[in-house]
């Protein structure tokens, strides 16, 4: 355990109310949903294509059977809850200490876990809606359906998440630039910093404490203030609140 560094990072947020925190999937992974890009991700495992293709919108069009078996299967994980780091994001939100989680995830466990602003920069697989009218639906039809979900309009129902070859929400994204921007404390944890624009995010940090806290080394490792190499959900459970 990197205590001196946790050290470091508690006595950093005590003294602070303008943290932000901006996360990907190694947050999740204690709560038992795996990430994409480790050696037991997502990424790493068998599948007729890889996912990144049956994650892809002109795969989601040529082929929604096969996009929502790959659905079902493995990005809807029934009975997962907050672990540790969700749940002291949102505890050092409701203290006024932080101002904002910004999440590649698209799993709501931030949400379910009491915080408020949560900038969801892919979406959740917690909505849904038609692809050709918008009309929005529950999450059941897509998680916990059979087949390709229809509207009663005709087209195909879609989950509100960002696909690859898909543009982020403008919006979202800007608002993420400015959290960042006027962030005293900007806390990075549980993500490879490989996907953009999500990761080109960073650049936007003026302050002089960058935190990472991931397991394994990113390529941000460098322009960091503080780096932790430990698992989020023990570090986070060591800050004081
Ligand atoms: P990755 O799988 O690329 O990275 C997760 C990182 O979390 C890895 O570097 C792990 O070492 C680290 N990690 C795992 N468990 C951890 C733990 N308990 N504590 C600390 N670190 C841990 O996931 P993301 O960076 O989120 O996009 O991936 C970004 C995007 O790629 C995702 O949002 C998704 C994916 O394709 C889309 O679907 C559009």
């Amino acid at each position: 355990m990197d205590i001196a560094g946790i050290r470091k990072l508690n006595d950093w947020v005590q003294a602070s109310d303008n943290i932000v925190f901006f996360g990907g999937a190694g947050v999740s992974t204690e709560s038992g949903i795996p990430d994409f890009r480790s050696v037991d991700g997502l990424y790493h495992q068998q599948w007729k294509y890889p996912p990144e293709e049956i994650l892809s919108h002109s795969f989601f069009e040529r082929d929604p059977a096969e996009y929502y078996r790959f659905h079902r299967e493995k990005l809807v994980i029934d009975g997962v809850e907050p672990n540790r780091a969700h749940r002291k994001l949102a505890e050092l939100e409701e203290k006024g200490k932080l101002r904002a989680v910004i999440t590649q995830n698209i799993d709501g466990l931030h949400q379910a876990a009491g915080s408020k602003k949560v900038l969801e920069l892919h979406g959740s697989i917690l909505r849904a809606y038609c692809s050709r009218c918008r009309r929005p639906y529950s999450q059941e039809v897509i998680n916990h359906g059979e087949g390709v979900p229809r509207c009663s309009c005709g087209g195909v129902i879609r989950p509100d998440i960002v696909l690859y070859e898909e543009p982020l929400d403008q919006d979202i994204m800007e608002e993420a630039v400015r959290y960042i921007r006027n962030a005293e404390i900007l806390i990075i944890g549980g993500t490879s910093l490989n996907v953009y624009p999500a990761a080109g995010l960073i650049r936007y940090y003026r302050g002089q404490k960058l935190v990472l806290v991931n397991l394994s080394e990113t390529p941000y490792d460098s322009y960091a203030d503080l780096v932790i190499h430990e698992k989020i959900g023990e570090v986070f459970s060591r800050i004081a609140v």
